[in-house]
């Protein structure tokens, strides 16, 4: 009983649970899978985005980098639709204007978003815990009495493979440690079949090993998913060694690979160096 209140009150908190299959309507033939442009925020007359372009390419896998208050986090939220910017564009394909649906509309249309903390159902199953993600569409009810077919079963057994839980798959997701728990939320992310992956520092509080491991899973997606990674961890940023963005005051100050970007002087000067 405690695990279906435990449920109930995710429902509701998860807005997530109630969407449906990714929308047929995202178009990304002609460019990139995320375009802003020159967005603004405000909070209280300060500049937490401040005309602020970035694209990401369909299958990319791109790091964001940035020292605290940089604007890292409204990102996120302005690209699902938690936070609506004062000017500006964004576009998820070519067709979705992000600034004009809501939360849930954005969610269903195919970005999904990891927060910092593990959010697991810690008394079902790693298994169930998947089960559940990618029946989130129809309700709770439906669910729980929802029977597998074939396919969804091979399905999940991919997931439990790219999230090394193959292993713990009838353990409860409580006894996981805390890097195993980010691991099956970014399953439980996976089975509703995301295009775009927003990931706010994965490897906070992981193990060097589990930190490694991480940055393969998330290297593994790159191609299938784009991925959009927010981390601080340097030595993770480089592990995963691919075009990494820097932000400073709102706006992104380079762009460039490791290399690049920790040769820049500005960048050391408002970040590395820090
Ligand atoms: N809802 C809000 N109200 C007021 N200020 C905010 C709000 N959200 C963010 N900010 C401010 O915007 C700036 C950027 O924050 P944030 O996007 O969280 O940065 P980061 O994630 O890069 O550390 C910070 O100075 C923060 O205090
Ligand atoms: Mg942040």
């Amino acid at each position: 009983m405690d695990t279906l209140r435990e449920l109930g009150k995710r429902e509701e908190v998860f807005s997530f649970l109630q969407h449906a299959a990714p929308s047929p309507a995202l178009d990304t033939r002609h460019g990139p899978i995320l375009y802003v442009e020159g967005v603004t925020k405000s909070f209280d007359g300060f500049r937490a985005l401040d005309d602020l372009t970035l694209y990401i390419d369909d299958g990319e896998l791109r790091c964001l980098i940035g020292p605290n208050g940089a604007g890292k986090t409204t990102l996120m939220d302005v690209l699902t639709g938690k936070t609506r910017p004062d000017t500006g564009q964004a576009w998820f394909g070519q067709r979705l204007n992000l600034l004009e649906l809501p939360e849930h509309v954005i969610a269903q249309s195919g970005i999904g978003r990891k927060f910092q903390k593990p959010t697991v159902f810690e008394q079902l199953t790693v298994f169930e815990n998947l089960e559940l993600a990618m029946h989130a569409s129809r309700g709770l009810w439906t669910s729980l009495r929802w029977r597998l077919d074939g396919e969804q079963q091979d399905r999940i057994d991919e997931v439990l493979a790219l999230i090394s839980l193959t292993e713990q798959a009838h353990a409860p997701a409580g006894v996981l440690s805390h890097g195993q728990k980010q691991w099956l939320e970014i399953g439980s992310l996976l089975m509703q079949n995301p295009r775009l992956l927003l990931v706010d520092e994965p490897v906070a509080g992981m193990t060097g090993q589990e930190s490694e491991k991480t940055a393969e899973l998330l290297t593994s997606l790159a191609g299938k998913h784009s991925v959009v990674v927010v981390e601080h961890d340097m030595d993770f940023v480089r592990s995963i060694a691919r075009t990494v963005s820097v932000l400073h005051q709102g706006s992104v100050l380079a762009e460039g690979s490791m290399d690049e970007i920790q040769s820049d002087a500005r960048v050391r000067e408002v970040y590395l160096g820090e």
